[in-house]
């Protein structure tokens, strides 16, 4: 298959943990006969540095005219110390999902045998934890009215939804919950907001298309404890923007590292691979970063081409690399910690 493969790296650990992915990805190329032309393109406070914005158009016409784009990370520590700052990095991920029209992101938690006590939380709550958090990506209160009131004492963000758009992301719930186990859980704070009612009316109307999904409702506060507390009582989440943001890192504790995580961002075109985890700008340039997250997107990113068995074959290296202690430091746990590098090279090597 030939592959158009637009390379967003991005800031601080973006362009390390990036470049493991790409020689995963080549070495797949090279084993399954695919041809990836990787077409990397600015973001973030690197775009902003060499152009002065974030999402450059012409990062957008390279993104929108690939298969698929595989992000590293976004975001410099100059500007989260700087609230006066008017262009900062992270606006180019929220212009670039919008432009993309990544209206749902899937991001999905899961244990590894060889990692289960590297988690927090105790053995038998966790192990064996399958589920999907499916955020919503370009709506509430990420994109709603924002602003300063003229008093210089106020400031507003306002969480607004229609109903399309929380239909378009139900169905996608309600379709991956009926190739699992046909749970799905429609998360909210409908006990207080109008947005989050809205979302409990357009859910349970869509309730009889899917007969067989068994659907519960619940409030964003009670799920935040239960989640850690039995996170195998959930299959299938489908929440807001900001609720779904902050689920989400708190659901990856289960797994036992952030740097772990990989997500999709998806729409009704290209779609977009990128872990979950921020550029940790502490790490930048050391080759330090655990690669892993991103690897493991890009195996997202074949599942989603029907390349079942390429995935498959990354994740596979990926447990293997886990249970044979080839890591970085942040699992190395008083054992050897391999270099960002040393893990991409392993891994490419063992496909
Ligand atoms: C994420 C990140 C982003 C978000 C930031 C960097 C804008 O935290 O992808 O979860 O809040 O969506
Ligand atoms: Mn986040």
């Amino acid at each position: 298959m030939n592959l158009n493969i637009a390379l967003l790296a991005g800031d601080g650990i973006g362009p390390e943990v990036i470049d493991q992915a790409v020689k995963v990805c080549n070495a797949i190329a090279v084993k399954y006969h695919h041809d990836i032309t990787w077409q990397p393109a600015l973001t973030g406070a690197a775009a902003i540095d060499a152009v002065g914005e974030p999402y450059p158009d012409e990062t957008h016409e390279i993104c929108a005219n690939s298969d698929a784009v595989l992000f590293g990370a976004i975001g410099h520590p100059r500007f989260d110390n700087d609230p006066s700052a008017k262009v900062r990095p992270e606006q180019g991920l929220l212009k670039m999902r919008q432009k993309l029209g990544l209206f749902a992101n899937v991001r999905p938690t899961f244990t590894f045998p060889s990692l289960i006590d590297k988690s927090p939380l105790k053995r038998d709550r966790i192990e064996g934890t399958d589920l999907i958090i499916l955020r919503e990506l370009t709506g509430g209160v990420y994109f709603g009215e924002r602003g300063r009131k003229d008093d210089g004492h106020t400031a507003f963000d306002t969480m607004t939804y229609q109903r399309f758009e929380i239909e378009r992301l139900a169905k996608k719930g309600f379709e991956m919950a009926m190739k699992r186990s046909k749970k799905l859980c429609c998360v909210d704070k409908a006990n207080v907001l109008e947005s989050s009612r809205l979302w409990r009316e357009t859910v349970q109307a869509m309730e009889k298309d899917y007969p067989e999904v068994e659907v519960s409702y619940e409030f964003v506060d009670a799920v935040a404890m239960r989640l850690i507390q039995w996170p195998k009582g959930y299959d299938v989440i489908i929440t807001a923007n900001l609720f779904g943001d902050i689920l989400t890192d708190e659901a990856s504790v289960i797994s036992g590292s952030m740097g772990l995580m990989p997500s999709s961002s998806v729409g009704s075109k290209v779609s977009l691979y990128e872990p979950i985890h921020g550029s940790y700008p502490q790490a930048a340039g050391k080759d330090i970063a655990n690669p892993l997250a991103t690897v493991l997107s890009a195996a997202m990113l074949f599942e989603d081409l029907d390349l079942t068995q390429e995935a498959d074959d990354i994740r596979r290296v990926v447990n293997k690399s886990l249970a044979e202690g080839i890591v970085t430091e942040d699992l190395a746990d008083g054992g050897k910690a391999y270099k960002t590098s040393e893990v991409g090279d392993w891994l490419a090597k063992s496909l």
